[in-house]
């Protein structure tokens, strides 16, 4: 038999322990050869963040962003309901906390008396069911009151669990709407002209976006006042956001020139971490005042009340996270309810 020539020198096809070839030595930088911290400072300097010089030299207490804290009055609850504000919180990314933040937002200004109402804009039913409804068991949903006419915000409307606070549910028959909606005559306005009747019954209408930026987002900013844009306290938070701010621009010039950015949130922050520091800096340096001084910090206890189907502001009514959220409630009440 003629052997095969090996065309690798040292291994052998076969072989049943062939032999390593030998080890060739590079030079590694010694940044390279750091532990992770290393890598994630690196990443930190490709995206620019700035380079902190030392603590603050401010003696006014600071808040996360960096800024001083405003005093926050409690709101005080509206002499007669109506001329509601419509809020879209709006995040083409997903699990950067829309819907804990319409939920949580809502439930704190139920609290402070205002009357809410929570739209489930989202075919996932996140915030349907985060308040304990059941997907399957819904005779009707947003979508009917989006495409039939005979269907009324009343027939759809439901309780939340939460004194005050209303809900108009969805599940997943809403992913059909924005197919079908594309044959309607002025498809981008339809949410906004079947919640017109819930416009003086309310003070505050929140819409919790589904992750895009397809026709039901743009229906949700047609429909609204004001947009907040909740992102996520991580290195990549920033990515999109151009994409998005592009959305609300256009939505603006083309279909409701009133729409304007009530407030960037920044979400699941970790106050240990550099990069948690960096991002919200970031963020303040991009946006500006539009950055909202409350952060929402990292807790599991947001999961467990999503699995309890209820706000967090009921299920550990004094955990932090229930805090955070009564905070940016006065914090929204006092930048765009006119308190
Ligand atoms: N501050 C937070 N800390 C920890 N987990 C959070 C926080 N906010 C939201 N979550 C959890 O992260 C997941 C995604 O949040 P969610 O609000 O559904 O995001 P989105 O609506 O943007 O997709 C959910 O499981 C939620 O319970
Ligand atoms: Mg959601």
């Amino acid at each position: 038999m003629t052997p095969i020539p090996s065309t690798h020198g040292t291994h052998q096809q076969g072989s049943t322990a062939p032999e390593m070839p030998p080890r060739v030595t590079v030079p590694v930088p010694a940044a390279a050869a750091a532990p992770s911290t290393r890598q994630e400072e690196r990443v930190a300097d490709t995206l620019e963040f700035p380079v902190r010089n030392g603590a603050p030299k401010a003696d006014v207490p600071l808040g996360p962003t960096g800024r001083p804290m405003p005093d926050l009055p409690t709101p005080q609850p509206p002499a007669e309901h109506g001329d509601a504000r419509v809020i879209s919180m709006c995040n083409q990314k997903g699990g950067v906390g829309k819907t804990t933040t319409t939920i949580n937002l809502g439930a704190s200004l139920a609290e402070f008396g205002m009357k809410v109402l929570l739209v489930d804009f989202d075919p996932q039913g996140s915030l349907s069911v985060g308040l304990g409804l059941n997907p399957h068991e819904m005779d009707l949903t947003v979508y009917n009151l989006l495409l039939q006419d005979d269907v009324s915000l009343d027939d759809v409307v439901v309780e939340s669990g939460v004194e005050g606070m209303d809900l108009l549910p969805s599940n997943i028959d809403l992913s059909a709407a924005e197919v079908q909606l594309v044959h309607e005559v002025g498809r981008e306005q339809t949410l906004q002209r079947v919640l017109r009747p819930a416009l003086d019954r309310y003070d505050v209408i929140l819409i919790d976006c589904q992750p895009s930026l397809g026709l039901l987002t743009v229906n949700a900013l047609t429909a609204s006042h004001g947009v907040i844009v909740p992102l996520e306290c991580e290195y990549f938070a920033l990515r999109g956001v151009a994409l998005l701010k592009t959305t609300i621009d256009k939505v603006q010039q083309r279909l409701n020139p009133g729409l304007e950015i009530d407030g960037v949130l920044g979400t699941m922050y970790d106050g240990r971490t550099l990069h948690g520091r960096e991002v919200l800096e970031r963020l303040v340096q991009a946006w500006g005042d539009k950055v909202f001084h409350t952060v929402i910090r990292r807790t599991v206890k947001f999961s467990d009340s999503t699995v309890a189907g209820e706000p967090i502001t009921s299920y550990a009514s004094t955990s932090t996270g229930a805090e955070a959220y009564r905070q940016l409630a006065k914090e929204v009440a006092l930048r765009c309810l006119g308190e």
